[in-house]
């Protein structure tokens, strides 16, 4: 692949409105100015096109709204768009939501990410390219299930265990990918990452939500003891890997994606609340009060590791931001982005997309 990375070509980023795919759409857009990068979204409660203000006007970017679910419109985009690569990105991705809605989890993680396999094999299979073809598939650590205290990090041949419906979806797509890649010679990459952080993640999910409720005085919700850990990455550390493995990772093969950075979700809020009161000029310890145990999550996993050795032996990456400093600038991010936090937190940015691009 790496001679095509000097070379024009068209790739789709599924779910670039999203937390992640807005931070991999801004970093191929600047650094390959010779890219195509089409962002083909469906624009779900999660995907917010404010993420990706600073890119919209620029030449070698476009936005598409759809559903990876929909494999005519994915058929027709591939052939007018003479398609070279994917990554994908696109998911129902918050694990309590999940729990509460597993069927639109099995449309779109599985059914989706089935649809677009199926588009890349057809069109990739009837037409000769200028450039290798790949199919770059985004997932998650949580495919492995669950380690105990004392066990060794998750690496790529782990045996697979999901536990929640989120992550029992997301580990079915990966082998769909795989049984494409082993069947009928598709050629796919997998990276399964650990937690990430950073700007424009929706604050649905922990950090985030912390600094929001932190924010306005609200109860910040602890299941169980907040004991449980995860191994937390900044979200741009996670953009340059996938960078790396789209381009230089091997036919068929997956990468583990990790910080080497494990922490108890009550230490983060711990630290979130200090680095908000600091922030905002209030006196240490005034939001301690906030912190609020509730009843555990259904099948919550104790604790996710990742070991990222082969990443950081076959490709070089490791990450570069410090946990500390990276969720200090996260905390720094969110206060000045209030306009941003209230848009999402309301819904007002689907107006935003209307009057953007009209109600397709
Ligand atoms: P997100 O929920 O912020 O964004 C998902 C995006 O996908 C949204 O823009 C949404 O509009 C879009 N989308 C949803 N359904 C769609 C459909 N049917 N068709 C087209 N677009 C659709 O998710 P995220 O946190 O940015 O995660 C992105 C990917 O990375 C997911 O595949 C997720 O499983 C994986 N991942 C996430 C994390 C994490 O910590 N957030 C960690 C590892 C892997
Ligand atoms: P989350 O950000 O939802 O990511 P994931 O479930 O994919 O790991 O949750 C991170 C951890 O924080 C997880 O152990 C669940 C916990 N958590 C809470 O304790 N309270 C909350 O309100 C949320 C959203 C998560």
């Amino acid at each position: 692949m790496t001679s095509c990375s000097q070379n024009t070509r068209t790739i789709v980023i599924t779910g670039g409105a999203g937390f992640i795919g807005s931070h991999v759409v801004r970093r191929f857009v600047h650094r390959y100015p010779h890219y195509r990068i089409i962002n083909l979204d469906k624009l779900t409660y999660a995907g917010n096109l404010e993420n990706l203000k600073d890119v919209e006007k620029e030449p070698n970017y476009q936005f598409v709204r759809g559903d990876i679910c929909e494999l005519d419109m994915l058929r027709n985009l591939f052939e007018k768009e003479k398609v070279d690569g994917v990554i994908h990105l696109a998911a129902e991705s918050h694990v309590d939501r999940s729990i509460r809605d597993p069927f639109v989890f099995a449309q779109t993680n599985v059914l989706g990410t089935l649809s677009l396999l199926q588009a890349a094999r057809e069109y990739w299979g009837n037409n000769e390219g200028p450039c290798e073809r790949r199919f770059h598939h985004v997932s998650t650590d949580e495919v492995y299930g669950a380690l105990g205290m004392g066990d060794e990090a998750f690496c790529e041949t782990t045996r697979y265990n999901p536990h929640s419906p989120y992550s029992a979806s997301k580990a079915s797509s990966d082998h769909f990918v795989r049984a494409y890649h082993d069947t009928y010679g598709l050629p796919t990459v997998i990276t399964n990452c650990s937690n990430n952080y950073g700007p424009y993640q929706f604050p649905e999910k922990l950090i985030p939500l912390c600094i929001h409720n932190i924010c306005e005085g609200l109860p910040i919700p602890i299941y169980g003891k907040g004991e449980n850990i995860r191994d937390w990455l900044h979200v741009e550390d996670h953009a340059a890997a996938i960078d790396e493995v789209f381009h230089r990772g091997k036919d068929g093969e997956s990468y583990n994606i990790g910080g080497i950075n494990e922490w108890k979700n009550i230490d983060v809020v711990r630290l979130l609340i200090r680095y908000v009161d600091e922030c905002l000029g209030r006196p240490v310890g005034t939001s301690d009060n906030l912190i609020t145990f509730i009843k555990d999550r259904a099948g919550h996993d104790l604790r996710y590791a990742i070991d990222a050795e082969k990443l950081r032996l076959e490709l070089g990456w490791s990450p570069v931001h410090t946990f500390e400093t990276g969720l200090r600038e996260t905390v720094q991010w969110y206060l000045s982005h209030d306009e941003w936090v209230q848009h999402v937190t309301s819904g007002s940015y689907e107006s935003y997309y209307a009057s953007m691009y009209g109600n397709s």
